[in-house]
C-alpha cells in the first residue's frame, strides 16, 4: 500500500527521498511524489506511474535539506498526478503525505469548502493539509495535533511547513510510522526498508502519538501534549537482504532462499534433550499452555492458507481442536471468545488491517492473541499478547512465498511442544524433530529440480483457467497454488479439495483446462488418484505433483513434477514450492510484472 518517507538533515533531500521511495516500491503503488523546501519555499513534484517517471520529472540537482515523499495506492480518486501526494494547502506553505483512509473526509471537506478552502484533488488526504493550514498559528506540531483530533479513520502522516525549516511532524493512528535516527539526520517512514540504507536505529511510533523531528532532535508526545518516552530499537536486517543480489526478481530470490529461511524459523527452537519445541516469546506459563483446549487462527491471503495447514498439524499432532478463519470475516460476526482458547494472528507484514482489527476485537473480548509474524516491530507483534517471529528476512515480492513455509514451521514447532506436554512420548517427539530438521535438505532437493518445471509452465501459460486440487493437509496448499498463479499471472485459477470437484467444478473440465493435482504419498493418495482419473476420463489435461517412484501417476498424468519422498506432514513444503515456481515461470512467460503485479499491494493496510 502507500509508502512514506521523510528526511531532515544536511544531504540533498530530493535524491534521498526518491531513492527511499524506490525501496518502498514493493508495497505496491500507482503514483509517487516528493516535496522539498528549497529557496524558502515548498516545491512539489509528483507523477502518476513508476518511480523512474518521478525521477525523470524531478529537476536534476534540486536543492533542499528537508522533505517528504510518498508512493500512492489509490483509494479515493483516480490515479493521476493531481491525486498523487504530497498535497499542499492553498497558500503552498503546508505539505503533507498520508497513508490510510479518512472516513469523515466528506463532512470535513464540506466544512472547509464553506470556509473558503479550495480543493484540487479527489483524495480524502487533502482535507488533512487544509485542516492543518486552518489551525496553524506558528506551531506545526500543535496544528497537526489539533487536526488529527478531528479525523476519523486511519492515518500515518508526515507534515512540513514552509516557515519551520528543517522540521517534520509525524502522527499515527492505524498506519505504521517509524522514526529513523541517523548521525545528524532523521528519517520518518512507513517501513524500515525505506531507511535501512541510512540507519538501523529506529523508534516505532504508536497510535495516538506524534513525533516532531529536526536533524539533531526528536520529541514524541501524545495528543494531550504529554511527553512519551520511547525505546530505540535496532533493525537486524542487512541492506543486502533487500537487494536482488543477481536474481531477476525478488520472488525468485525469495523462493530460492527457503532452505535458509525455514532453517532460521526453527533455529534455537528445537530442544533435543526433551524432544520438544521451545518458543520463548509466547508469554505463557506451562500451566497456561496445558490448559489450552482449542486453537483458533486468523489471517488473510497466503497467511490464512498457512493457518489452515497449521490447524491441520495442531489437530493431528497435538490433538487440539484447531480452526483457521479469515480475519476479515471474523471481525464482523461478533465472535464468541471461549475460555481456554488461544488465538493466533498470522501475518507476514504484521500490518494487515483485516488481521490487526480482528485481533483487537478479540482482545477487547478478553481473548489471548499470539502473533506469527515476520516483520519485527510491526503492529501485530507489538500489540499481541506474545508470539513467534518467523525470521524469514525481508519479503519484498508482493506474492508471499518464503513467509508461508516459515509460518507453517512455527505451527509445527508449537504443535510439537503442545503434543509433548500431552500425549506424545519422547521417542515420537525425537522423530518429529528429525523430520522437521530434514526440511532444509528436502527443500533444496525440490529446488534442484526446478528447471523441469519451465517447459511445463510454458506449455500451460496460455490457459484461461487452471484448477488446483489437493486433499487433507495439502488442500490449503492447492488454494495457495491457485492464489499464487492468479495474482502474478492474471490467469483465472481456483483451488478445491480434490474430493469436491464432483460437486460442481468438474463441469469446467474440457480438453483445454489444466488441473494441477497434488498427490503426496499419504493416506489420501489413492483417493486423489481416483479424482485425477475422473478428470482424465473427461479429457482434462493434468499436471501432477507426485512423489518419486509413483509410476502410476507418471503413466496417467500429462506432465509430472517429481518431489522427493518424505513423511506425510512435510508434503505441504514439498508441494508448495513447485507451485510457487510454476506461477513464477508462467508469469515470466507471459511477461508479467512478477514482483509488483497489477492492483496489488504488499501490505494491505486498509480494510
Ligand atoms: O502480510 P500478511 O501476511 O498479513 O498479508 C496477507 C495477504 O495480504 C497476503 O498474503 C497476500 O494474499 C499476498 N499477496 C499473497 O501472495
Amino acid at each position: 500500500m502507500c509508502g512514506i518517507i521523510g528526511y531532515c538533515g544536511p544531504k540533498p533531500a530530493a535524491e534521498l527521498l526518491v531513492e527511499g521511495l524506490r525501496r518502498l516500491e514493493y508495497r505496491g503503488y500507482d503514483s509517487a511524489g516528493i516535496c522539498v523546501r528549497t529557496g524558502g519555499k515548498l516545491v512539489v513534484h509528483k507523477k502518476k506511474g513508476k518511480i523512474k517517471d518521478l525521477r525523470d520529472h524531478v529537476p536534476e540537482g534540486l536543492d533542499g535539506e528537508t522533505g517528504i515523499g510518498h508512493t500512492r495506492w489509490a483509494t479515493h480518486g483516480e490515479v493521476n498526478d493531481t491525486n498523487a501526494h504530497p498535497h499542499l494547502d492553498v497558500t503552498g506553505r503546508v505539505a503533507i503525505v498520508h497513508n490510510g483512509i479518512i472516513e469523515n473526509f466528506d463532512a470535513l471537506r464540506e466544512k472547509l469548502e464553506d470556509d473558503g478552502y479550495v480543493f484540487v484533488s479527489e483524495t480524502d488526504s487533502e482535507v488533512i493539509v487544509h485542516l492543518i493550514a486552518s489551525l496553524y498559528d506558528g506551531d506545526l506540531e500543535r496544528a497537526v495535533k489539533q487536526a488529527v483530533m478531528l479525523l476519523k479513520g486511519t492515518y500515518g502522516i508526515v507534515a512540513m511547513h514552509q516557515d519551520e525549516p528543517g522540521k517534520l511532524v509525524g502522527a499515527r493512528n492505524g498506519s505504521p510510522l517509524v522514526l529513523g535516527i541517523g548521525d545528524h539526520e532523521m528519517f520518518l517512514a512507513s517501513d524500515v526498508t525505506a531507511i535501512i540504507a541510512h540507519t538501523k536505529q529506529v523508534i516505532y511510533i504508536e497510535d495516538g502519538e506524534v513525533v516532531s523531528v529536526t536533524a539533531d532532535n526528536y520529541q514524541t508526545s501524545d495528543l494531550k501534549n504529554r511527553a512519551v518516552d520511547k525505546k530505540v530499537e535496532f533493525i537486524s536486517w542487512e541492506l543486502e537482504e533487500i537487494e536482488k543480489e543477481g536474481y531477476a526478481h525478488y520472488m525468485e530470490k525469495e523462493i530460492i532462499e527457503q532452505p535458509d529461511s525455514i532453517l532460521r524459523a526453527m533455529q534455537g527452537r528445537l530442544d533435543h534433550e526433551y524432544a520438544t519445541g521451545h518458543l520463548g516469546g509466547l508469554n505463557m506459563s506451562r500451566q497456561e499452555l496445558l490448559s489450552v483446549e482449542r486453537v483458533k487462527i486468523i489471517a488473510a491471503g497466503t497467511s490464512y492458507y498457512a493457518g489452515m495447514v497449521g490447524a491441520y498439524v495442531l489437530e493431528s499432532v497435538a490433538r487440539i481442536p484447531a480452526t483457521a478463519e479469515l480475519a476479515s470475516e471474523l471481525r464482523y460476526r461478533n465472535p464468541i471468545v471461549e475460555p481456554n482458547t488461544v488465538y493466533f494472528a498470522v501475518s507476514q507484514s504484521g500490518e494487515t488491517a483485516d488481521t490487526l482489527y480482528a485481533m483487537r476485537e478479540l482482545q477487547r473480548k478478553g481473548a489471548r492473541v499470539l502473533g506469527i509474524c515476520n516483520v519485527v516491530g510491526s503492529t501485530i507483534p507489538r500489540e499481541s499478547d506474545g508470539g513467534v517471529y518467523i525470521h524469514s528476512g525481508p519479503e519484498i515480492a508482493v506474492a508471499s512465498t518464503k513467509a508461508f513455509t516459515s509460518q507453517i514451521t512455527a505451527f509445527y514447532l508449537f504443535a510439537l511442544m503442545m503434543a509433548r506436554m500431552r500425549h506424545l512420548g519422547i521417542e515420537a517427539g525425537a522423530r518429529m524433530i528429525e523430520q522437521i530438521e530434514s526440511l532444509p535438505r528436502l527443500v533444496e532437493e525440490v529446488l534442484r529440480r526446478k528447471e523441469t518445471l519451465i517447459p511445463i509452465a510454458r506449455k500451460y501459460a496460455h490457459a484461461d483457467d487452471v484448477l488446483f486440487l489437493g486433499r487433507g493437509i495439502n488442500y490449503p496448499v492447492a488454494l495457495e497454488g491457485a492464489l499464487k498463479l492468479k495474482e502474478i499471472s492474471y490467469i483465472h485459477a481456483e483451488g478445491y479439495s480434490a474430493a469436491e470437484i464432483k460437486h460442481g467444478p468438474i463441469a469446467l473440465i474440457n480438453e483445454v483446462t489444466p488441473s494441477v493435482f497434488l498427490i503426496p504419498d499419504d493416506g489420501l493418495r489413492d483417493k486423489v488418484l481416483s479424482n485425477l482419473k475422473e478428470v482424465k476420463a473427461r479429457k482434462g489435461r493434468v499436471i501432477a505433483l507426485a512423489v518419486d517412484g509413483d509410476d502410476e501417476v507418471g503413466r496417467i498424468a500429462d506432465d509430472v513434477f517429481w518431489v522427493p519422498k518424505a513423511s506425510e506432514l512435510l508434503y505441504p513444503y514439498l508441494m508448495v514450492i513447485p507451485l510457487q515456481l510454476f506461477a513464477y515461470y508462467v508469469a515470466l512467460e507471459l511477461g508479467r510484472n512478477v514482483d509488483q503485479p497489477r492492483n496489488l499491494a504488499k501490505s494491505v493496510t486498509v480494510e
